[in-house]
């Protein structure tokens, strides 16, 4: 059976609407690619709370998998992984290390992400940045490893 995934996109223009988000559908589109059901998304402001709540909600819903985009950088409106660290019970490192590493290859400003990776329950939550391509070409560098991960989070 395929894991559930969700796509959280953090955007305060997105939100608004100065423009339409492109990283939450290329991300779905990568997901159902590789074999996940991508069963909600949303779009929230780059705000701590409303963040933490779309997590929350999630890991509630017992998805497997939640990815957001954006969020990552040193704006200071840049919070998505206080917000995912502060949902997360446990992190897992490795991840983050992996997409930096492999997307140190195509750009020096790829250690620009402070992206995090982590637990909460039986869930899994991935931070990847907010271009639709930087945000595919970070998950594409840890993609391979994740459903062995899930099968060890979900028995
Ligand atoms: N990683 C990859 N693979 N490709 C990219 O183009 N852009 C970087 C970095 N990681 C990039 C990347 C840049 S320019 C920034 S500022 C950070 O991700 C954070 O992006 P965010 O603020 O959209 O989350």
């Amino acid at each position: 059976m395929a894991y559930t995934a969700a796509i959280l996109t953090v955007s305060d223009r997105a939100s608004s609407g100065v423009y339409d988000d492109a990283s939450g559908p290329a991300l779905a589109a990568f997901l159902a690619e590789k074999g996940f059901d991508v069963v909600a998304t949303a779009l929230v402001p780059d705000e701590r709370s409303g963040i933490e709540v779309a997590l929350r909600t999630w890991v509630a819903d017992d998805i497997a998998l939640v990815v957001t985009t954006g969020g990552t950088g040193f704006s200071p409106r840049d919070v998505t992984p206080e917000a995912t660290l502060a949902v997360c019970e446990r992190l897992a490192p490795g991840i983050p290390e992996a997409m930096r590493a492999a997307s140190l290859e195509i750009t020096p400003h790829a250690v620009l992400s402070r992206e995090v990776a982590g637990i909460c329950a039986r869930t899994l939550i991935v931070n990847v940045p907010g271009s639709p391509k930087a945000a595919v070409e970070n998950l594409s560098a840890v993609i391979g490893a994740l459903p062995h991960g899930l099968d060890l989070l979900r028995g």
